[in-house]
């Protein structure tokens, strides 16, 4: 099954905010996490880089698995061959699988039938949201033949591999472009966004209106995670 009570949550709770992992600080995550479960954060981003669709390196099905959270588990995968390696995903208890067009040439309409077909390992009622994530310079109307087997698009706003990049001003029509063939295809499809979000350009992303924004460092800066969130997510919600 697909679609089950994660995706209800997104579409109920949009717009929202999903806290990337890979700017935490390892040695304090347990600390942190548990700051950002008392604020309305209700997302954990999981960026997995294999050193081969990315340059970086990050971490796979062990940590996602290892984090023990309320949260929802927001898997975004760059990685080649995905398809290969779903079920270590899904069995590590991701919530949420975003998988690039660029990683699989040849198959992703099969990445995503294949997850359609798979059961939440925390609990099946869950579902499992497919997502589909572009690169910048993908036009966003590759989505279109993978609509019916989605449930999100993300588009990247910097270039995958690495936290801390400036926000790419073309996202704003990107936005617009997938709300539009969303729309079209009669699917309220999520629409995220992921990178280079700060406190000085929430305001402005939020008028972009995205159903989710990614947010790493502008959370995790080692210092306040739970004030950050609260921050990030008050100026998406227009507070
Ligand atoms: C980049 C990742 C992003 C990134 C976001 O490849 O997909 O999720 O970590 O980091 P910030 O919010 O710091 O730009
Ligand atoms: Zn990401």
């Amino acid at each position: 099954m697909a679609a089950g009570s994660v995706l209800q949550t997104l579409r109920e709770i949009a717009p929202t905010v999903s806290a990337g992992v890979l700017a935490a600080d390892l040695m304090h995550l347990a600390r942190d996490l548990a700051l950002l479960e008392t604020t309305d954060v209700r997302l954990l981003h999981f960026d997995v880089m294999d050193g081969c669709f990315c340059p970086a390196m990050t971490a796979g099905p062990p940590l996602i698995k290892a984090v023990k959270t309320p949260l929802v588990k927001d898997v975004h995968l760059m990685i080649a061959d995905p398809l290969a390696k779903l079920e270590d995903y899904v069995g590590a208890g991701a919530d949420i699988i975003t998988v690039h067009l660029e990683s699989c040439p040849t198959h992703i309409h099969q990445v995503f039938q294949m997850l359609g077909r798979m059961e939440n390992a925390n609990d099946p009622a869950r579902g499992i949201v497919r997502g589909l994530a572009l690169n910048p310079e993908t036009p966003v109307q590759a989505v279109v033949p993978l609509l019916d087997e989605i449930e999100m698009v993300v588009l990247l706003a910097i270039n995958p591999g690495w936290g801390g990049q400036k926000f790419l001003q073309s996202t704003r029509t990107r936005i617009e472009k997938a709300r539009r063939m969303s729309r079209e295809s009669g699917r309220e499809i999520i629409i995220g966004v992921d990178g280079g979000v700060t406190r000085d350009n929430i305001a402005e992303i939020a008028a972009m209106k995205p159903d989710l924004v990614v947010a790493g460092s502008a959370i995790f800066d080692g210092k306040a995670p739970a004030e950050n969130a609260r921050y990030i997510l008050g100026a998406l919600k227009g507070g």
